[in-house]
């Protein structure tokens, strides 16, 4: 897999922008003046609730959907069929045979995109499915199913992924599966664009993030730029004030709130609430009430979807 082979690539910033993007269904608004721009190599992820657009977008940039008005472009330039080559896609589930392997599934995949077969064992081994190659396809479970739709929009050795909700249904497990593997295909040079309603997905995955709210943009940036990077934790201990004083030493504490008899520490999303109760363990404390305040993060998207736009 050599992305050195592919058409257009050469020194640019952005893999696809679009320009006042608009789409109605009828009088629905789904997508209303979209102005955005991808950066090459990105993880971007869309976000925004059930009905923002996000769907429709990614068709539009697909070409599955025609747009109302405005316009796209993929490396700065209207795409052709060349182009197209270069972007692979799960939209939607494909439909494979249930009775078929994977391999067999992957070899009618690459028939109809009118390529070689060289590629399957690879994909299938960055997918985590090579051992399970010759079963069938009934037999994966949801998660093996959904990575299967991964190697298959990897055939081609695309630049791009565009990847719509790609842990819908998964468990936990299933999910950071997912969210490893996407880190993989993210790692060989690969740009992956992602629609999603789950934040928490996004900010463990993206390095960029666009917010949408029935059509509009809200919001545009790289995640670490963005507050939704942050964890907050709830705390208390017998004496409150010897834990304020410790915690006010930990590394990373980037805000301490005292609320009643709690104390609340803001910190950079990728501590590990083990390390905080480490540190203030072995400094005597003992922490009668730790939470998590995960749903700060929500909060937080929720602000920007509250944002008039
Ligand atoms: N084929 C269609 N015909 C009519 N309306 C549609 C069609 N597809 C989407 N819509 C409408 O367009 C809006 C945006 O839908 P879209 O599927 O793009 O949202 P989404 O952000 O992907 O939602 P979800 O998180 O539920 O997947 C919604 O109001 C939806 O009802
Ligand atoms: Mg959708």
């Amino acid at each position: 897999m050599q992305p050195e082979n592919h058409p257009n690539t050469n020194n640019l910033n952005n893999v696809v922008t679009t320009n006042g993007l608009t789409k109605y269904y009828g009088v629905i608004k789904a997508v209303d003046k979209l102005t955005l721009s991808i950066p090459e190599k990105s993880v971007f992820g869309i976000l925004g609730p059930n009905g923002s657009g996000k769907t429709t977008t990614l068709g539009m940039l697909l070409d599955v959907i025609n747009p109302t008005s405005g316009s796209y472009s993929w490396f700065g330039k209207k795409p052709d069929k060349e182009t197209r080559q270069t972007i692979g896609s799960i939209l939607e589930t494909p439909a494979f045979y249930p009775y078929l392997s994977a391999v067999d599934n992957l070899k009618i995949v690459a028939e109809i995109k009118a390529i070689g077969y060289e590629n399957i064992h690879e994909v299938l081994q960055i997918t985590g499915l090579y051992d399970r190659r010759n079963s069938a396809f009934s037999t994966f479970s949801l998660g093996m199913k959904q990575r299967l739709a991964l190697a298959s929009a990897l055939l081609c050795d695309p630049l791009v992924m565009i990847l719509d909700e790609p842990t819908n249904g998964l468990d936990p497990r299933g999910i950071a599966e997912i969210r490893e593997l996407i880190r993989d295909i993210a790692a060989r040079g690969k740009t992956i664009i992602l629609a999603s309603h789950l934040l928490d997905e996004v900010q463990k995955v993206c390095t960029h993030f666009a917010v949408l709210n029935k059509g509009q943009l809200l919001h545009s940036g790289p995640v670490n730029e963005t507050k939704l990077d942050e964890q907050r934790l709830e705390m208390a201990a017998e004496n409150m004030t010897n834990l304020k004083t410790v915690l006010e030493s930990f590394p990373g504490t980037k805000k301490i709130e005292t609320t009643g008899d709690t104390i609340t520490i803001t910190l950079p999303g990728a501590i590990q609430i083990g390390e905080v109760s480490r540190f203030v363990f072995e400094r005597g404390i003992f922490i009668t009430h730790l939470v998590s305040l995960k749903k700060s993060l929500e909060t937080q998207f929720l602000e920007i979807l509250n944002e008039p736009a």
